[in-house]
């Protein structure tokens, strides 16, 4: 048996259709050049010790118990999805180890860019290399997304999905997971607020107007499906000019189900005012992350706008990869 594996997966961004996603309708996300990574080693005792960089906790499960070491009373919650895909593997293995996981990204965590899944779907490679487990693609999202379902109670499941097989994907919930044919580079600045938030939380906010005004929500989340639409044609076309106004439109929608906040708005105003050809939040809202779609020659200004309006901004590009083992 290795003893030793490491596995990574990307980052991502959600260009239109997030939380309407949660609703039937699709929506259009890409990976980008930040990745999760796990390393997963074999332990000669039984304990499942879990060590997240990042979010500056570590501990370990023996039998059942959490004996938290670093980290406060949330620690174990925060772990637990990790332990439920190590028990998965370990009794599809039928081999009863202990093991050493530790977490690593390259980039914030609960702001947005999907890390708790990209970690997800890390661990889930690397777990089932080191305990020999042969698993599609197909299989690594849908134990991923099991895992999520614990992080928050309603996921669509984009998340896992983009971290696995990475490019840019057309997704629609338990229907179809499309890559899509795209003719620009995709040139995006991201501004995160460095607000941290629970999507879960933003889900349920949003859930709740739907239920409150199921008329005006349910045009809302339509006019979200359209604008998948239109995005879908304008990718083909590399037409950044309508993917932009586009962008704003979804922003709008977003902002009026209750997912913008005030440092968002700050930002994507910034961003329009210094040349962005559209801004929107991406992901739960709330705080966490917005995108502003740039034309060449104006990344430096854009992010500089962004920084000026309190944000921290990330010039990035799409990748192609979705999870991989590494060296
Ligand atoms: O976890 P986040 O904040 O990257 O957002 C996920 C996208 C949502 O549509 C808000 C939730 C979901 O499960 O699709």
């Amino acid at each position: 048996m290795q003893r030793r594996v490491k596995a990574s997966a990307p980052a991502k961004v959600i260009l239109f259709g997030e939380h309407f996603v949660v609703y039937d309708k699709p929506a259009i996300v890409f990976a980008i050049d930040k990745r999760a990574t796990v390393t997963a080693e074999i332990r000669t005792d039984k304990k499942i010790w879990i060590t997240s960089k990042n979010m500056e906790i570590s501990g370990y499960f023996l039998n059942g118990q959490f004996y938290v070491k670093k980290g406060d009373e949330n620690a174990e919650k925060k772990l637990e999805p990790i332990h439920a895909i190590f028990k998965k593997l370990s009794d599809l293995s039928g081999k009863n180890v202990g093991v050493n996981i530790e977490i690593n990204s390259s980039f914030p965590v609960a702001v947005g860019l999907g890390s708790s899944a990209a970690v997800a779907v890390a661990s889930t490679a690397a777990l089932s290399h080191l305990l020999e487990i042969d698993l599609t693609k197909d299989e690594i999202f849908k134990i991923s997304l099991e895992a999520e379902g614990i992080v928050h109670r309603n996921p669509s499941g984009i998340d896992p999905a983009i971290s696995t097989y990475g490019g840019v994907l057309l997704y629609r919930k338990d229907r179809d997971i499309k890559p899509l044919d795209v003719k620009t580079d995709l040139p995006l600045v991201i501004g995160d607020t460095e607000i941290k938030r629970s999507t879960g939380e933003i889900v349920a906010r949003v859930g709740d107007l739907i239920r409150r005004y199921p008329f005006i929500a349910n045009n809302i989340i339509k006019a979200g499906g359209e604008i998948v639409t239109r995005g879908i044609e304008a990718l083909k076309d590399g037409d950044l000019k309508t993917l932009g106004e586009l962008m704003n439109i979804n922003h709008a929608l977003l902002y009026a189900m209750g997912a913008s906040n005030q440092h968002l708005e700050n930002l994507v105003y910034a961003a329009r005012k210094a040349g962005a050809l559209g801004a929107k939040l991406t992901g739960g809202g709330g705080g966490g992350c917005m995108i502003a779609l740039v034309v060449p020659g104006k990344f430096e200004d854009i992010a500089m706008a962004i920084e000026q309006a309190g944000g921290k901004a990330y010039i990035t590009r799409k990748t192609a990869e979705g999870v991989r083992f590494e060296e």
